[in-house]
């Protein structure tokens, strides 16, 4: 039986990411604790974070609790080598379960062919289509489980995880079950989205306004199937230029609204294309991609930073690196106009096949101008509200889910400088040691 408690010690630096949702300056707010002589304390109890501090400090508010840290019936000790502790990454854009590979298409790719023209062409989103609607669902299962340990190698204890490789009914149902039963067997946790509009499906293309008629299929006969099995919490669409507009995004997303599906989407990835626009205006979760959005959506994005409910622009640089795009999207200045800046990943096996969030991490440092503090934030406490877990994930303060990560080096600015090490050294999952390597290799 594991104990209830756990204490991770000897950090020189805890990011606390404490305070709520970042914008603006505070982006670069990591709520750091700092002690050079490698006596922080990051306490949990039953799953949940319960102080962090000087060791003395946290013996004291333990005591107020009535519990005793060197109760060894009571409290796990983990020493983290002076290292750092934040919270556990949380990746809130992936395309986590899918067959086969596309690795084809980088030589299409450097012969000179666009990721759209391929799709256009019968190829990419709709090969890994094919593959996928042939898979089991306890071969999407292993396939996941693959790609989830990589993610917890690398510090991620949240997974968003989208379907979108399905196009029909019962092979998106296959796959939100798949990420349902992943999710189930943990450690990592899974949020679900469907995303049945990630593009046409092959059955549809060639006729008269396929689109449409795709959309159609969409929203009569898949959302009603997914909201009933009560499978998915959000609602995706590729809204692209070439791909599905924001007439036919809105359609999908309100139509998932009414479901109880909250919005998201893939916006102005290629072009400018109104995504943007429409995130701010349906109050989406998050924006993700924004490569190249139109000053107009910059300006709703500012627009919708100022309310309660902001939306969350999710940035994905790995794809841009895999896509070899110029645009790494305008994060200077979206968090310059106040709004809350996420990254992810966008793993999956066309733009992005990389589980890796760390080196995600360092992209945003060395292609997009972000701090150190700033991208932490982005892939933290930020990330947690693009997924609308944002009262219980992504920071580390009492009575938050205990989901941390000690990493081998001694301050935060490090973790995005070894660019691609392997720096996790032990991982907390909900207040359990999922990973630990000690002081080894
Ligand atoms: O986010 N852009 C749309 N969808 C994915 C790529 C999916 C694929 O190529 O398989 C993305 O980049
Ligand atoms: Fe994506």
């Amino acid at each position: 039986m594991p104990l209830p408690g756990l204490l991770l010690e000897g950090a020189r630096e805890v990011a606390t990411m404490a305070g709520g949702l970042r914008r603006g300056g505070a982006q670069a707010d990591a709520g750091l604790l700092a002690a050079d002589d490698a006596a922080l304390v990051v306490a949990c109890w039953e799953g949940r974070v319960l102080a962090a501090g000087r060791r003395d400090e946290v013996a004291r508010r333990l005591a107020a609790e009535g519990l005793d840290p060197d109760d060894a019936g009571r409290f796990e000790r983990v020493d983290v080598g002076g290292g750092v502790v934040t919270p556990g990454l949380i990746d809130p854009h992936t395309h986590l379960v899918f067959a086969g590979s596309r690795e084809g298409e980088i030589e299409l790719r450097r012969r000179g062919a666009g990721y759209l023209e391929i799709l256009a062409a019968g190829g990419g989103i709709l090969s890994t289509v094919a593959a996928t609607r042939r898979a089991s669902v306890d071969e999407l299962v292993a396939s996941g489980r693959r790609w989830l340990r990589e993610m917890l190698r690398h510090g991620v204890t949240t997974v968003e995880a989208k379907s979108g490789y399905g196009l029909e009914r019962d092979a998106e149902l296959r796959q939100l079950e798949a990420v349902g039963r992943l999710d189930g067997q943990g450690p990592v946790e899974l949020v679900p989205t469907f995303l049945g509009a990630h593009a046409v499906a092959p059955e549809f293309r060639g006729q008269p306004a396929a689109a449409d008629a795709y959309v159609r299929d969409v929203v009569e006969v898949q959302l009603p199937a997914v909201a009933a099995q009560g499978i998915a919490r959000f609602c995706d669409v590729f809204c692209e230029e070439g791909v599905f507009t924001p007439a036919q995004a809105r359609r999908v997303l309100e139509a998932g609204a009414r479901l109880g599906l909250t919005p998201r989407l893939h916006a102005d990835e290629l072009r400018p294309s109104g995504g943007a626009e429409l995130a701010a205006s349906l109050r989406a979760a998050a924006a993700d991609h924004l490569g190249v959005p139109s000053p107009e959506g910059i300006d709703a994005l500012a627009r919708a930073a100022e309310g309660s409910s902001p939306v969350v622009a999710t940035l994905l640089p790995a794809t841009s690196l895999f896509l070899k795009a110029e645009a790494y999207g305008p994060a200077r200045e979206l968090i310059s106009r106040g709004v809350p800046l996420a990254l992810g990943t966008d793993f999956n096996p066309g733009t992005s096949p990389t589980p890796n969030l760390q080196l995600v991490l360092s992209l945003g440092v060395l292609r997009m101008g972000l701090s150190a503090a700033e991208a932490l934030a982005a892939v933290t406490i930020n990330a947690a509200h693009a997924l609308r877990l944002g009262d219980t994930h992504g920071s580390i303060e009492p009575g938050r889910q205990a989901d941390l990560v000690a990493w081998d080096v001694p301050s935060i600015e490090q973790i995005p400088y070894w660019l691609g090490a392997d720096l996790v050294r032990t991982v907390v999952k909900r207040g359990r040691m999922v990973k630990d390597r000690g002081d080894g290799a």
